[in-house]
């Protein structure tokens, strides 16, 4: 195994991903490719599911952040694993819509939804609105009354938490583009105004303090603030209950030899008993607890293959391996200077006794996937795989540089299939003005 279960070396020598030979994969598919493991999410799904009925109670299905990880397949695993969705955006709902996903169980997130997006939201009777801000709530109630329906909102709330990670990836504190903060009094204003609003119901809170977050007591904290929120609502607001809390994704997930494992069942137990213990504290009848989980369903069942294309050696520099990928498909070091693990799939039983730094093929000098890693010596030809990228790098991909997207493959009990086709130079294309005339 490397890192992961389903990640593995077989008597060649060769990296295997559920069973299957990653050389197999990368000329059978090409490079670069992205491929998953089912099992792997599923499993991690299932995880999720069965520790949240068992500590929130019957109903509190977990939601797929799927911003994470978004393809028509991956909101149909969703659906067959019982879970909820959380989507961020029309592209994201009309997927999940595309591929069957039940609207009821959509969260309809974002900190700007247009006039449009709440419109289609409702063409499609999404279950839930994640509100914002009071702008946004105005329009969805407006929106609603036009239709003559009621719709079932949370509102967005900043607990005021840092949760010690990447600034790009924390958004609980005060000064933040989302939600209310308790500390300034706008949460509680916004609740006062959306329970005088006649086309909307306030089913509960939400909140999301970070992502990639390795330690439960940042959620205790969220909980525990949030409760007290809770409590003061149903002082302030003729004894009106909150019937649901959303504490958002944000659970960590090992990526190199330096993270921890986290025991996500164990995780969900400790959050729980606090959040009981926080509620009869403060003497409300627990919410219904809701988890947004996105990275830590996904990220371990991803990895991407890439060709190696050159190896130079800068004497008193550094050693660089380039890729026929990068910054397009996995822009994440740049942006947050993740760390990743990586090895040469052609040569996986062998030392990591080589140090480079795996560049992209942009024209980009930050278009790198890492610095100084450890890795088996590689030449022109080998296939390079980078390990956990199921969360954050489809999903963020670009064509920056008119590269094509890779495509995405699924392996399941030693069968693979292609659930996003590879990109195509005329679908690069496909949205140009080609026959516009000058000026
Ligand atoms: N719920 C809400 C409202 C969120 O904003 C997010 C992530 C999640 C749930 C899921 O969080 P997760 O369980 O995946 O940590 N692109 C960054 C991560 C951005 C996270 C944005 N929100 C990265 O590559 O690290």
């Amino acid at each position: 195994m490397i890192l992961y279960p389903h990640l593995s070396v077989n008597g060649e020598g060769h990296l295997t991903i559920g069973g299957i030979d990653t050389l197999e994969l990368a000329e059978r598919f090409g490079t670069p490719a992205y491929v998953m493991d089912e099992n792997t999410i599923r499993q991690n799904m299932r995880t999720y599911m069965q520790a949240a009925e068992k500590n929130f109670g019957k109903g509190a299905l977990p939601l797929y952040a799927s911003k994470a990880l978004c393809f028509a397949e991956i909101y149909k695993i969703a659906k067959e694993e019982g879970l909820g969705v959380d989507c961020v955006s029309g592209g994201e709902l009309f997927t999940a819509r595309a591929a069957g996903f039940p609207a009821e169980r959509i969260y309809f997130h974002g900190n700007n939804k247009t006039d449009r997006d709440i419109k289609d939201a409702m063409d499609m009777g999404v279950g839930t609105f994640v509100v914002d801000n009071i702008d946004e709530l105005l329009a969805v109630n407006s929106e609603a009354a036009r239709r003559n329906i009621v719709q079932n909102i949370l509102l967005r709330i900043t607990p005021g938490i840092d949760p010690h990670t990447h600034k790009a990836i924390s958004t609980g504190n005060v000064d933040s583009k989302f939600g209310n903060a308790i500390s300034t009094g706008q949460a509680m204003e916004i609740v006062k105004d959306a329970l005088k609003l006649p086309n909307i119901k306030l089913n509960g809170l939400h909140c999301h303090i970070g992502s990639q977050i390795f330690d439960v007591k940042p959620f205790a904290s969220a909980a525990d603030i949030m409760i007290k929120f809770i409590s003061e609502i149903k002082k302030e607001c003729g004894g009106f209950e909150i019937n649901e809390l959303n504490l958002g994704g944000g659970l960590g997930v090992k990526y190199t030899d330096n993270d921890p494992y986290i025991d996500y069942a164990a995780a969900i137990g400790d959050m729980a008993e606090v959040i009981n213990k926080f509620c009869r504290a403060h003497d409300i009848k627990t919410p219904l607890v809701r988890l947004e989980p996105g990275r830590s369903l996904v990220a371990a069942a991803g990895i991407t293959l890439y060709t190696v294309g050159s190896v130079k050696e800068i004497p008193g520099f550094k050693n660089y391996i380039s890729v026929d990928g990068g910054m397009p498909d996995n822009p994440r070091y740049a942006l947050y200077q993740s760390e990743y693990t990586v090895c040469i799939a052609d040569r996986a039983d062998k030392p990591k006794d080589y140090k480079a730094t795996v560049a992209g093929r942009c024209c980009e000098s930050g278009d790198l996937i890492g610095e100084n890693m450890d890795i088996q010596k590689a030449k022109r030809g080998d296939i390079l795989a980078v390990l956990v990228t199921g969360a954050y790098n489809y999903s963020m991909a670009s064509n920056y540089n008119r590269i094509p997207r890779p495509p995405v493959i699924m392996v399941k009990d030693g069968q693979a299939r292609i659930v996003v086709r590879r990109e195509s130079y005329e679908d690069l294309i496909k949205n140009d003005c080609l026959d516009n005339p000058v000026g």
